[in-house]
């Protein structure tokens, strides 16, 4: 069947305002063009994030109507306590009520100042968290997966020479290796098995610690199975076991491949760890059945991660986004490539070559996106990566110009797509005329969720 249709029907819905360009241009300018401080209401198609923005099947609204909410030992905790264990594999299992509560625990727990925590690639929050603690996250991508456009089945692979290296170079003291999957900040790229255990490999010859950063791991499954020749006939759930087999422990999202709006987890085998981690959770996040979440919320996480695992959701999901990628592909549009899983990121040095990057060409595109179609998006750029020296008044820019076209899941159907298409097409013959964007005002840390632009 060339035709891959939506594997689910729609019950409820919720309408979306159509408004005009002249509202947008308005709308932009009272925003300070930038995106966050956008009313979602003045907005048609939004693709700011998959976090927490997917829609919820029959089956976990009615989890939510069973939701126990006992303070300590409810039913939706062992519910969610059994499925994690059943597919994750591990011994402790402690809710969150997102990925960096979980992270946030973890790496007080684990991390000391001058650390070095190497990674595929640290999501934002993620290195935050180890900054905090006085340590450093450290990236190990292999140089070639650095160009947007070369060509690889497993771009988030984790480069085992430089892994190597760090790890015999007795100055540096690693509490921890992670590896997230799929990687977002490169593009929504997959991790092969044969790459997660290498890892494990080396992390246990050393005797540290193996975490996986698991928001997207049922799609990274999903590109083990297509694109690893030895999975070809295993199922997803053998997949996702065999990945999480190797590792010592885990950090979530459930906003992610958990198709919840809220929650999160964090594993681990070290009895004595996770001791230290509940004590932390109870400081801060609550007590160690409900972690900061509400008993429905759990219901919800754990009928989400099983749905999120089945076959023709995750051949419609993948499929779906490399439908837009493709399409935009083909009239020139330059996106990273291979597709990813949960985003398509265009390249906006190469899509606003007249734009320098002291005046952010994705953060203009992304704002010329919402004035011609009304479709959000969100800048991964210098914007959100570059740094200002007040001292110095120096600048410092990112390596990549993109912006990350991040799709819900089961929220918006082919028709929306193919807006947004459209959209693209229009804004890409017109590229010429669009102009770049200065910063009037911004705050020291995060300057992407606050700062005010101008256009030029
Ligand atoms: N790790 C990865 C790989 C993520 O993509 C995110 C969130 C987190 C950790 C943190 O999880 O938001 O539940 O605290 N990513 C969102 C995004 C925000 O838009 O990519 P969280």
């Amino acid at each position: 069947m060339n035709t891959i249709i939506e594997p689910f029907r729609i019950k409820s819905v919720e309408p979306i305002k159509l408004n005009s360009i002249k509202d947008r241009k308005e709308n932009i300018k009272n925003a300070d063009y930038n995106l966050f401080k956008l009313h979602a209401k003045d907005v048609i198609i939004d693709l700011l994030t998959d976090s927490g923005t997917g829609a919820m099947s029959t089956e976990q609204w009615a989890g939510i109507m069973r939701g126990d909410e006992s303070y300590a030992g409810s039913n939706s905790y062992i519910r969610f306590e059994k499925i994690i264990k059943k597919y994750f594999g591990f011994d402790y299992v402690i809710p969150t009520h997102q990925g960096r509560a979980a992270e946030r625990i973890l790496f007080e727990v684990l991390c000391n100042k001058g650390d070095v925590v190497p990674s595929n690639s640290h999501f934002d929050t993620t290195r935050a968290n180890i900054e905090f603690q006085g340590a450093n996250a450290i990236n190990l991508i292999p140089n070639k997966y650095n160009d947007t456009q070369s060509i690889y089945p497993f771009k988030g692979n984790m480069d085992i020479d430089q892994l190597k290296k760090i790890v015999k170079n007795k100055s540096n003291n690693i509490p921890i290796i992670m590896m997230t999957i799929t990687n977002n900040t490169g593009g929504g790229q997959p991790v092969s098995l044969s790459n997660i255990r290498e890892v494990s490999k080396i992390a246990k010859k050393y005797n540290i610690p193996f975490y996986i950063d698991a928001c997207r791991f049922a799609e990274n499954a999903y590109f083990i199975k297509t694109r690893e020749k030895e999975f070809k006939n295993t199922s997803i759930v053998d997949i996702v076991k065999e990945m999480f087999s190797y590792a010592d422990g885990c950090t979530m999202s459930a906003k992610k491949d958990g198709i919840a709006n809220i929650g999160g987890f964090l594993c681990a085998n070290d009895k004595e760890l996770s001791k230290k981690e509940k004590e932390l959770l109870i400081l801060t996040e609550g007590f160690p059945t409900y972690g900061g979440l509400a008993g429905r919320d759990l219901e919800a996480v754990s009928i989400g991660i099983t749905e999120a695992m089945d076959e023709d959701y995750l051949h419609y999901r993948i499929s779906s986004t490399k439908y837009l990628g493709d399409k935009i592909s083909k009239f020139g549009v330059p996106i990273l490539l291979p597709p990813g899983g949960h985003a398509i990121y265009i390249d906006a040095k190469l899509f606003l070559k007249h734009i320098k990057k002291e005046n952010f060409p994705a953060q203009a595109l992304a704002c010329e996106l919402y004035i011609i179609g009304g479709i959000r998006t969100s800048e991964i750029g210098s914007l959100m990566f570059g740094k200002f020296n007040p001292i110095k008044k120096t600048n410092t820019y990112a390596s990549y110009e993109l912006v990350r076209l991040a799709i819900p899941r089961r929220t918006y159907t082919q028709s929306h797509i193919d807006y947004v298409v459209e959209i693209i097409k229009k804004v890409y013959l017109d590229r010429t005329i669009i102009s770049g964007l200065e910063i009037v005002e911004q705050p020291e840390y995060l300057r992407h969720f606050s700062a005010k632009l101008r256009k030029i």
